[in-house]
C-alpha cells in the first residue's frame, strides 16, 4: 500500500468534527500540512468517543505509586468528569484556544488530566519535566508566554521529596514574562504556600467547576508545544499538531505496537518526555487501551522486581522503556530472581528506546521475559517511531544492535557529508527524505527559521535526524551516534553546549568543554575539562565543586554532572576547534590518533592522564 493510501485510510479511523478533504499541503515545504482543512479534538479522541462507544466502565488510567504507597484508578467516564472539569478550571481563568499552559507535574495523574483539558479547550500544553531546575524552566515560561502554570507541591524521588513550588516561584522571578495564575495541586508529602491572588489550589478551583466541552480545532492546531535539547542553552520548542497526532498515534498503537482496545499498555517513562507524551497519554488513549503512570524507578522502589510487579498486578501485555532501566534491573538482579516472584506470562513484547540499545541488555531482557523485544528509533521531534520492528504488520527477524527497518511514511536514507547517498554498511547521516509523515514537527515554536537551518538547510529535501549510522543490505537500519553536542544520559536527552554555557559562567572559568563519556549503566555521562582564568590561585577542587553545584542549579539534577576535572589548556585544532571527538575515544578507552592538525601535541599526555582517572572514577561510581 502506498504510504498516501495508509494515511489517508488511518484518517477515517479517528473523529473529525470536519473531514479532512485533502491529503497534505505541500505547497510551502519545509512547512508540510497533513490533513489542512480537518477539524478535530485531541481529547474528544482520547476520552469522549470512549465513553460514548460503550467503553465508559473500562479502565483508562491506573496510577502506581511505589514512592508515596498509593494507587488510584479511573475509568473512562471518571476520566472525562475530571478533564472536562479541570478544563472548566482553566477556561475560568481564561484560558481559550491558543493560550499556552505549562505543566510542571511530577508523574501523578493530574498531569494527564491537565494535558487532556488544555487540548479540550484548544489551549496549547508544554510539559516542563520535574528534574529540571528553575533556570530551565524560566526560559520555557519566558519562550512559550504561558497564561497558567499548573504545577504541584512537591515531587518524589526515591532518596528525598522535590519541592517543586520553590523552584516554580523562582523561575517565575527569573522569567521575564509573568503568567497571571499558577494552580498548585498540593501533595500530603509536603504542602506548598500559595501566594494569595496568583495561586490556585488545585482541589478549590475543581469543586466549584463547570465541566467544559470540547472545542473543534483545525488539524493543523498546535497539541503541545514539548521543549528538546539542541546545541546551545536555548532548547528547541517543537511543536506537534492536532490532526497528524491523533491520526499517527492511532495507528501506531495497532501496527507498531499490536494492541488492541481495552489492554493494558505500559510506558515506563515520565510525561515531562515525548515517550509520556505519546505512549503514557494520547496514543493508548487514541486507542481506547489502559495506560499506567508509574511514580516509582526500575530498582530501589522497592528493588529490581518493581517492573515485573507492575507487570503481575495490572496485566501489562505490552511494556515499553528505555535501554538504561534494564541495565539498571540487570546490574542489581544478574539472574532474574526477581522475576519468579511475579507471573509475567501475560506480557507479549517489550519496547525499547531512547538510547541505543547495546546488544547484551536485548539478549538479557528476551532470555529472561521470552518475549519479542524491540528497539526501536525515534526523537522528540517525530513523535512516534522512525525505525521500528512492526509486530502489528509483520514481526521481522530481531537483528539486536538494530532497530529495524524504517516505519511506513519514513523514507530514511544514508547520505554523505556533500549529501550523496553511501553505499549499504557505509556510515553517513541518517537523513529522512520529505515530507515527513503525520504526527512529526510541525515547526519550533517562535523559531521558524532556526526549523529550517537545523533541520532542512544542510541536505536540502531532507529531514536531518542529527543521527550518524548505516542501513544494510537488508534494510535494517543501524544508529550509531549523534553528529551533534547532544548527548544521551539515562535516556533523557542533554545539550552539552548548555553545560558549557553554565561552566563559562564561573568568574574563574577561561575555557571549558564537556563530552559524552560511555557509562555501563546511564548510556553516557557527561564530563567537563576546564582551564582556569591566568592568576586564579585557588583550590582547584573547590571550584570544581562550585561548578558542579551550578549545572545542578541552573540545568537541574536530571543533567547528572558530577565528573569535572582542572587541565592546563584544551587540546585544539591548529583553527581552534576543541578536540572534543579525540578526548570522548581516550576517555572511552577507544583507539586514537593524535590529529594531524592539532595545536600542540604536548598537551595530550596531560589530558590523555586526567581522561583515564575520571573514566575510572565514573566507572567506580
Ligand atoms: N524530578 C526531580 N528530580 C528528578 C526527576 C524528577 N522527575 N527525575 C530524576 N531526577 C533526579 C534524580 O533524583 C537524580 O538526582 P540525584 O543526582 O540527586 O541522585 C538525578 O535527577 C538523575 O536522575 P536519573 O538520571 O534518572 O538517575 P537515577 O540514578 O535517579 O536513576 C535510572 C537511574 C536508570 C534508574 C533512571 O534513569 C530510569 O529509571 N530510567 C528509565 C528510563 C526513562 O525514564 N527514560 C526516559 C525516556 S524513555
Ligand atoms: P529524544 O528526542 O529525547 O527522544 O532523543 C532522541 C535521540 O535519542 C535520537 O536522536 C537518538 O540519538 C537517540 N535514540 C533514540 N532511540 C534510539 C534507538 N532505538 N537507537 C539509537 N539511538 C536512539
Amino acid at each position: 500500500m502506498s504510504d498516501s493510501q495508509i494515511w489517508q485510510d488511518a484518517a477515517e479511523n479517528i473523529h473529525w468534527y470536519q473531514r479532512p478533504t485533502r491529503l497534505l499541503d505541500d505547497s510551502n515545504p519545509p512547512f508540510y500540512r497533513w490533513y489542512p482543512d480537518g477539524v478535530t479534538n485531541a481529547c474528544y479522541n482520547a476520552v469522549d468517543i470512549h465513553v460514548e462507544q460503550g467503553r465508559g466502565e473500562q479502565l483508562a488510567v491506573i496510577y502506581d505509586s511505589p514512592v508515596t504507597r498509593s494507587r488510584r484508578t479511573y475509568t473512562y467516564s471518571q476520566l472525562l468528569l475530571e478533564v472536562a472539569r479541570f478544563a472548566g478550571v482553566l477556561a475560568s481563568q481564561g484560558v481559550g484556544k491558543g493560550d499556552r499552559v505549562i505543566l510542571y507535574m511530577p508523574m501523578v495523574p493530574e498531569a494527564l488530566i491537565a494535558m487532556l483539558a488544555c487540548a479540550r479547550i484548544g489551549a496549547i500544553h508544554s510539559v516542563v519535566f520535574g528534574g529540571f531546575a528553575s533556570n530551565e524552566l524560566a526560559v520555557r515560561i519566558d519562550d512559550a508566554t504561558p497564561r497558567v502554570v499548573v504545577s504541584a507541591s512537591c515531587g518524589v524521588e526515591p532518596n528525598r521529596i522535590v519541592a517543586y513550588k520553590p523552584l516554580l516561584d523562582q523561575a517565575i522571578e527569573l522569567a521575564t514574562h509573568k503568567p497571571d495564575q499558577c494552580i498548585i495541586l498540593q501533595r500530603p508529602m509536603q504542602e506548598a504556600t500559595l501566594q494569595p491572588g496568583r495561586d490556585l489550589d488545585w482541589e478549590e478551583a475543581m469543586a466549584d467547576a463547570e465541566p467544559a466541552a470540547c472545542v473543534p480545532v483545525g488539524a493543523n492546531d498546535p497539541l503541545y508545544i514539548l521543549y528538546t535539547s539542541g546545541t546551545t542553552g536555548q532548547p528547541k520548542g517543537v511543536v506537534r499538531d492536532t490532526g497528524g497526532s491523533i491520526v499517527s498515534l492511532k495507528w501506531s498503537m495497532k501496527n507498531i505496537y499490536n494492541v488492541d482496545p481495552g489492554e493494558v499498555y505500559w510506558a515506563a517513562s515520565d510525561v515531562g518526555w515525548v515517550v509520556g507524551h505519546s505512549y503514557i497519554v494520547y496514543g493508548p488513549l487514541f486507542n481506547g487501551n489502559t495506560t499506567l503512570i508509574y511514580e516509582g524507578k526500575p530498582v530501589g522502589t522497592p528493588d529490581p522486581g518493581a517492573f515485573w510487579r507492575v507487570i503481575d498486578e495490572h496485566k501489562v501485555k505490552v511494556m515499553f522503556t528505555a535501554p538504561t532501566a534494564f541495565r539498571a534491573i540487570r546490574k542489581e538482579d544478574p539472574e532474574g530472581k526477581y522475576l519468579d516472584k511475579y507471573d509475567h506470562s501475560g506480557l507479549r513484547a517489550l519496547f525499547l528506546a531512547g538510547e541505543r540499545c547495546d546488544p547484551n541488555t536485548l539478549e538479557w531482557a528476551r532470555e529472561k521475559l521470552q518475549v519479542p523485544v524491540i528497539d526501536h528509533w525515534w526523537q522528540t521531534e517525530t513523535g512516534w517511531s522512525i525505525c521500528a520492528n512492526c509486530l502489528g504488520i509483520e514481526q521481522l527477524p530481531i537483528v539486536p544492535g538494530s532497530p529495524a527497518r524504517a516505519v511506513p511514511g519514513y523514507d530514511v536514507q544514508v547520505l554523505d557529508r556533500d549529501g550523496s547517498p553511501v553505499a549499504p554498511g557505509e556510515i553517513g547521516a541518517l537523513v529522512i527524505k520529505s515530507p515527513l509523515p503525520p504526527g512529526t514537527f510541525t515547526t519550533l515554536w517562535n523559531a521558524e527559521d532556526r526549523y529550517v537551518k537545523a533541520y532542512f538547510s544542510r541536505y536540502p529535501g531532507y529531514y536531518e535526524t542529527g543521527d550518524a549510522g548505516y542501513i544494510d543490505d537488508n534494510g535494517y537500519v543501524f544508529v550509531m551516534a549523534r553528529t551533534d553536542d547532544v548527548i544521551n544520559v539515562a535516556g533523557h536527552r542533554l545539550s552539552t553546549g548548555a553545560m558549557e554555557e553554565v561552566l563559562a559562567d564561573h568568574p574563574d572559568v577561561a575555557e571549558c568543554a564537556v563530552i559524552g563519556i560511555a557509562d555501563k549503566l546511564k548510556g553516557q555521562l557527561p564530563l567537563g575539562l576546564l582551564v582556569l582564568n591566568a592568576g586564579v590561585n585557588r583550590d582547584p577542587g573547590a571550584i570544581v565543586a562550585e561548578v558542579i553545584q551550578q549545572v545542578r542549579d541552573r540545568i537541574g539534577p536530571v543533567a547528572a554532572f558530577k565528573h569535572c576535572a582542572v587541565v592546563s589548556r584544551l587540546p585544539k585544532t591548529r583553527s581552534g576547534k576543541i578536540l572534543r571527538g579525540t578526548m570522548r575515544s581516550i576517555a572511552d578507552g577507544e583507539p586514537w590518533k593524535m590529529p594531524a592538525t592539532i595545536d600542540d601535541p604536548a598537551i595530550m599526555d596531560e589530558i590523555s592522564a586526567v581522561l583515564d582517572s575520571m573514566a575510572l572514577q565514573a566507572d567506580a561510581g
